[in-house]
């Protein structure tokens, strides 16, 4: 591997990756296409443009558009593929699919046809553990069945069922990493975490969903990083792993934790009606993963303690994005539930 393709790169876990890679692979060339959306940005990837120079370049573009895929790939002798462009958040996928089945599925089909085409050495698709769907209890494992319960779930799915048919009939040589929910810098102020952070803040309302007893497997997004470097680059081709935080929490246990760091009062969090189809927990078992010599590594209150700093010093990063496109986002989703919260 020396040409590797990094979509969606400019996006939370993507901009990580891409430091990640850059710092322990001396060897690598970096190119990343990215739609730049409104979750994409260029902030990201600001300290990896300066200090990368000659291994790294940047095109704006859409996995879905098969003339730009194309050309990028014949243009750079590109030789793996690593696929984290997504439409990722769950509350807009049910505002909004189309987006979703336009980028998770149709994208990812064109870049497994440039895949084939131009008979690429690795594919690797960024997964979530959101594909198997609640885990009332237990651990899912890699084997178990495909149950999405969100049209983002359904459309992540979707793109794992074309890559295992691309490795079935054309023998692509795919792998698959599914993760939890991963929080750390970076992370668009509309998932759980940085929104509550930023929030908190400003001592602004904390709109937790339902009874907030929900379970979540938090990994730190290096941890996440580490657990995709180490398949795409000891990984079994053909296979699946999960990447986890073995680190399970309830939401509102989460909550408290930053409200503490933060020395922000409970009285902050608001009851607000449910997220339609909500999976209640989510639960991974890494052994698999595991056994190729990854674990994580990081201590969940210290990662939050770091990941709370983070925001609290980079006021500059989030607050144009809060008064940007991300405002009529937040009344669609949050007027009405706020209006009526607890
Ligand atoms: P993100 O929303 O922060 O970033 C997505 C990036 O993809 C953005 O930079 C966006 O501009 C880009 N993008 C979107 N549509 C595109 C298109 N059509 N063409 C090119 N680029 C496009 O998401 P994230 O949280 O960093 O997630 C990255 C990947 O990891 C996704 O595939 C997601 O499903 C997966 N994942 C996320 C989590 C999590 O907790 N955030 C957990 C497991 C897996
Ligand atoms: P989220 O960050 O959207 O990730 P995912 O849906 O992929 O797990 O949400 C994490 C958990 O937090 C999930 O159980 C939903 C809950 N949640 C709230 O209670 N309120 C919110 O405003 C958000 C965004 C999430």
């Amino acid at each position: 591997m020396k040409n590797i393709l990094i979509t969606g790169g400019a996006g939370f876990i993507g901009s990580n990756y891409v430091r990640y890679a850059l710092e322990a692979h001396p060897d690598w060339h970096v190119f990343v296409l990215d739609k730049l959306t409104y979750a994409g940005n260029l902030d990201n990837l600001l300290d990896v443009a300066e200090k990368f120079k000659g291994r790294y370049a940047f095109a704006q573009g859409d996995i879905a558009d098969r003339e730009v895929v194309f050309d990028l790939i014949r243009r750079y002798r590109i030789d793996t593929i690593v696929n984290f462009a997504a439409e990722s958040h769950v509350d807009r996928s049910i505002l909004d699919p189309d987006a979703f089945i336009m980028t998770d599925v149709y994208g990812t089909y064109v870049l497994l046809e440039a895949a084939r085409e131009f008979q690429i050495e690795r594919f690797h698709q960024v997964s979530t553990d959101e594909v198997y769907g609640d885990i009332p209890q237990g651990y899912s494992q890699e084997g178990d069945p495909l149950e999405p319960n969100s049209p983002y779930a359904a459309s992540k799915a979707s793109a794992e069922l074309l890559i295992r048919a691309y490795r079935m009939t054309y023998n692509l040589p795919v792998t698959v990493t599914r993760g939890s929910n991963t929080f750390g810098p970076y992370q668009y102020p509309e998932k759980l975490l940085p929104l509550f952070i930023t929030n908190a803040i400003d001592d602004l309302p904390l709109p937790l969903y339902g009874d907030g007893m929900q379970v979540r497997d938090w990994l730190h997004v290096v941890d996440h990083a580490r657990g995709i470097d180490v398949v795409l680059t000891q990984g079994a081709v053909g296979e699946t792993y999960n990447v986890g935080g073995e680190n399970e929490r309830h939401n509102i246990d989460v909550i408290r934790m930053m409200l503490a760091i933060l020395g922000k009062p409970e009285s902050l969090i608001k009851r607000v009606a449910d997220r339609p189809g909500h999976d209640r927990r989510y639960a991974l078992d890494t052994h698999k993963l595991r056994a190729l010599g990854w674990a994580p590594r990081t201590d969940f209150e210290a990662a939050l303690r770091e990941t709370v700093a983070w925001y609290v010093n980079n006021e500059w990063w989030w607050r144009k994005i809060k008064s940007g496109e991300f405002k009529e986002f937040y009344r669609r989703q949050y007027a009405e539930r706020l209006a009526q919260a607890i």
